[in-house]
């Protein structure tokens, strides 16, 4: 099955049959949204930084005032950048299947903004800051302060976001677990599954005989059913899976 026409038809129709989907999402799902990936967020000014002095407990404790300087500019940019129409694809189908579980490792925040509701956030998001004195989260603090503190006790505020070294967060974890097991329909969508647990969830779905679906940029080698692979943009491809799908 190499013809990109069939392989969005063969899928769809098992789409439109599904009781759960499971998506996993990563920095691929917002390229066209214009956010880059960590590594490619690392030009002009901080491409002078080891990615360990800016997403590390280490380098907080060393310059907290860099490490916030450096989230600080990527929440502005998340927030000036708008969902494309592969998250407004994933929005739509929440809303014709009788289960969709979406689990993420970005922390822009653009599947919410998209419409879509209950998204597991494996890294955390940047529009979130956790107290270091007692773990409490919040959505709003003062964003003109270089180093902000928690505006209930006065404490340092850290991104609340998974760092190098750090442990994702348990809850959001199994969750993505439970999903991985129960669901019908795995879609892993932008993400190049190198790191866990994106590496293995995939495979995990297709053991339990759920079909599976692989979409990024990445050459793949040629998949037959229940796995099937798409090499393309997925702001083009979703919403073409989600029509045939769902025409209406
Ligand atoms: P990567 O940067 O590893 O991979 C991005 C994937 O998106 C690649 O497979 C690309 O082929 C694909 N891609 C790029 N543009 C695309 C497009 N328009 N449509 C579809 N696919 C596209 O990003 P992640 O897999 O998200 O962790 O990386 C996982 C984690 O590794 C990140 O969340 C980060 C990093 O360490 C933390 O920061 C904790």
């Amino acid at each position: 099955m190499d013809n990109l026409d069939t392989v969005i038809a063969a899928f769809a129709n098992r789409l439109r049959l599904a009781h759960h989907v499971a998506v996993l999402t990563g920095a691929g799902i917002s390229a066209e949204s214009g956010i880059p990936t960590f590594r490619d967020a690392q030009t002009g000014l901080w491409s002078h930084f080891d990615p360990e002095e800016l997403a590390s407990p280490a380098g907080f404790a060393r310059n907290p005032t860099l490490v916030w300087r450096w989230y600080a500019e990527r929440r502005v940019k998340a927030c000036a950048a708008q969902p494309n129409p592969a998250h407004y694809a994933l929005a739509k189908l929440d809303k014709h299947v009788p289960r969709l579980t979406l689990i993420t490792q970005n922390i822009d925040g653009l599947h919410q903004r998209a419409g879509s509701r209950n998204v597991i956030e494996l890294h955390g998001s940047l529009h979130r800051a956790r107290c270091m004195a007692d773990g409490s989260l919040h959505t709003t603090w003062d964003y003109a302060e270089e180093l902000p503190h928690c505006p209930d006790c006065g404490a340092l505020l850290r991104p609340d976001v998974v760092w190098f070294g750090e442990m994702l967060p348990q809850t959001a974890l199994e969750k993505a677990w439970a999903a991985t097991l129960d669901c019908d329909i795995f879609m892993s969508i932008g993400t190049s599954g190198v790191v866990e647990p994106a590496a293995s969830l995939p495979r995990i779905a297709l053991s339990r005989n759920a079909t599976v679906l692989i979409l990024n940029l990445e050459q793949q080698t040629a998949a037959r059913p229940p796995l099937f692979t798409i090499n393309g943009k997925a702001g083009e491809i979703l919403p073409r899976i989600v029509k045939m799908a769902f025409p209406v």
